[in-house]
């Protein structure tokens, strides 16, 4: 896969790349990044990207002559350019999912005030927000989409099942994890786990699972995949008003 990013903090992209899965999916050649500066793509002498919003107002646009030559640059026919911005539909894993069958993604970060529109409704394919907050710009969400897509590639994570067995790729949250020590400061590991009946542990995680997810993200449930056993298990824990383990 083929990701390139367009913003005015390239370094910042550049700098966030070399550590863990990124860095290794980038060294196996997975994928390729580039992180291109939207001043690269300015013809005047003071390389201008912004300016007044026209009919007033507090902060600046993003003029629409860098990014439409920056994007007619960078795009083929393949292309999927994503605009980052608070407007956009909220990034789930199905979405992660999908982005991550594209052949080339380009990535525009959008600054506070946004983009001229004109570029906006001629130029990009999907508006992605990451979640209900406002930041200062689209390169921390750029991030975020970028290390989701990249991990959930086939060869970016060395154990495959480890992408599989995430929260919300089933469904659910995620149960519960214990390492060594078994007794930590006499805080004890759940004795199953160290009972070494693995059909016993996947049923007991599973119930963690439903456990966790109708108590922090029950609206979760709603599309989860569930069986005629964890829909029993579900109504327990309502009766027994969430006592049940
Ligand atoms: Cl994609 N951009 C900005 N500026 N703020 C956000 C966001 C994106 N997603 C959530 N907040």
């Amino acid at each position: 896969m083929l990701i390139d990013v367009i913003t005015i903090f390239p370094e910042m992209l550049q700098q966030a790349l070399e550590y863990g899965v990124l860095r290794r999916a980038l060294e196996l050649g997975v994928v390729q990044i580039t992180a291109h500066d939207l001043r690269d793509y300015t013809t005047d002498r003071h390389r201008k990207v912004d300016d007044y919003p026209y009919g007033g107002g507090a902060g600046m646009v993003l003029k629409p002559e860098p990014l439409f030559r920056a994007i007619q640059a960078l795009s083929s026919d393949e292309s999927r350019v994503i605009l980052l911005t608070p407007q956009g539909e909220r990034l789930t894993q199905e979405r992660v999912e999908r982005f991550s069958l594209e052949e080339h993604l380009i990535l525009v970060c959008g600054r506070y005030k946004g983009i001229d529109e004109r570029i906006r409704e001629h130029q990009i394919h999907d508006e992605v927000s990451i979640g209900d907050y406002v930041l200062s710009g689209g390169e921390l969400p750029a991030l975020v989409l970028i290390d989701a897509v990249v991990r959930v590639l086939p060869g970016a994570i060395g154990d495959y099942d480890s992408a599989q067995d995430d929260s919300f790729s089933s469904g659910l949250l995620d149960a519960p994890h214990y390492t060594r020590p078994a007794v930590f400061r006499s805080w004890e590991v759940p004795p199953v786990l160290l009972s070494g009946d693995h059909a016993r542990i996947a049923r007991w995680q599973r119930k963690q699972s439903l456990k966790r997810t109708i108590e922090r993200r029950s609206d979760l449930l709603e599309a989860a995949d569930l069986s005629e056993e964890d829909l029993q298990y579900l109504n327990l824990l309502q009766e027994s008003n969430y006592e049940s383990d």
